[in-house]
């Protein structure tokens, strides 16, 4: 997004709310360490895979050792070294779609084939998979079963008991990516599907982007400690280690609960700019985006009203300042569903309302604007393709 805009996008979050003090502290220490500026650990820094063990454990019911748990660059990263230490060129990987192109892309430059996957609105479509499983020879299907991304679905209990079952019965590797288990605001976060892993299928993909900041970019891999050991040879030959003072810090502010508490706190705060986005967009917009308010997450996976062109919407949104992101971007075939997406993280409850003002006035601005950059906002004639859609809420 140019400088100034607004940025209303789906999973950011806010800066401004990063704990700096406390790990400016914590990365100090971690630098007077000397041994923190030399060669260390390929699967991490000892102190942070023991503290993200002890996180599993306690707050998303995996019993997992540190040998269980590889530190990453990112979720990012965690993808790429599994899709490189587990699987083979040529293999197919079932994805959702919609889905996570940054995930997609990380599978597809390890040479893997993609399966698309519908999705409703109780989560990836099981059945389907199950179906396509043997004649497609899949090997593995990646998801993300918590929020789904973009949709923030949350996959049902029989589709989670179905998937694994199905896991192992087809020795399938289940890629669970859970990068924003934290921020779930009604009820207890459901428990990522390794959690009830008993047959070892299941490689569980975190990250710390939400809980502290992206760029500090620390993401891990949980899942059975021989399938770590392989991956770790991939992560040690691709990048030979992490950040070790960046990792110690983090590692520490686990240590002391500082990371807790924050995630405390910025769940109170998100949770005020989801009401506050909520709340704007019917005032504003009521006629114009219809959505319902999901459990987690950071974002509202909105519908526009027939008529409207969700990406020339986007298009005007950005040339009057506010940054959204048109379904077009999570659709596998290109298409475009009727959808926005529409992130609370990255602005406070003032900016919320002016991005939405904004928003809603770029929509009247379409309407009447013209020119030859103007592509249609209003494209009543124009039928909506409701086969490629149906899967979107
Ligand atoms: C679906 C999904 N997976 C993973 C991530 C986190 O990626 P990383 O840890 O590489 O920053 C994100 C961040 O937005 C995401 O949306």
């Amino acid at each position: 997004p140019p400088p100034g805009a607004l940025q209303l996008l789906g999973g950011v979050p806010d800066p401004r709310l990063v704990p700096v003090a406390a790990l400016a502290r914590a990365y100090r220490r971690a630098l007077s360490r000397r041994e923190h500026l030399g060669y260390g650990d390929a699967r991490g820094h000892p102190r942070l895979r023991a503290a993200l063990a002890r996180m599993l454990g306690e707050a998303r019911g995996l019993a997992v050792r540190p040998e269980g748990v590889l530190v990453t660059r990112g979720a990012q990263m965690a993808l790429a070294v599994a899709a490189r230490g587990l699987l083979r060129p040529g293999d197919a990987v079932a994805v959702e779609d919609l889905g996570y192109r940054p995930a997609w892309e990380a599978l597809r430059l390890a040479g893997l084939r993609l399966v698309p996957l519908k999705l409703d609105a109780r989560g990836l479509d099981v059945e389907a998979l199950a179906a396509r499983a043997g004649p497609e020879r899949i090997r593995a299907v990646y998801l993300t079963p918590h929020h789904q991304y973009p949709t923030l679905v949350t996959l049902s209990p029989a589709r989670r008991l179905s998937l694994l079952d199905l896991a192992r019965r087809a020795r399938l590797v289940v890629l669970e990516d859970d990068y924003d288990n934290e921020f779930h605001y009604e009820g207890r976060p459901v428990q990522p599907l390794a959690s009830a892993d008993a047959a070892g299928v299941v490689v569980y993909v975190g990250s710390l982007s939400k809980v502290l900041a992206p760029a500090l970019r620390i993401g891990f891999l949980a899942g059975p400690e021989d399938a770590i050991a392989r991956l770790t040879a991939h992560r040690h030959y691709l990048d030979r280690q992490g950040d070790l003072a960046v990792e110690a810090a983090v590692a520490e502010l686990l240590e002391e609960g500082e990371a807790q508490r924050h995630v405390w706190r910025t769940r109170r705060i998100y949770a005020a700019r989801r009401e506050a986005l909520a709340d704007a967009l019917r005032a504003e917009l009521a006629g114009a985006l219809t959505f319902e308010q999901p459990p987690g997450g950071m974002a509202y996976w909105c519908r526009v009203a027939p008529g409207l062109d969700a990406e020339a919407w986007a298009d005007r949104a950005l040339a009057v300042g506010v940054a959204v992101q048109a379904g077009r971007l999570f659709a596998f075939d290109g298409g475009s569903p009727p959808n926005l997406r529409l992130g609370f993280g990255r602005l406070d409850e003032r900016e919320l309302r002016e991005a939405v003002r904004r928003l809603a006035g770029a929509l009247g601005r379409a309407s009447v604007a013209g020119g030859a950059a103007a592509r249609p906002l209003r494209t009543a004639a124009r039928p909506r393709r409701t086969g490629r859609t149906r899967s979107s809420r």
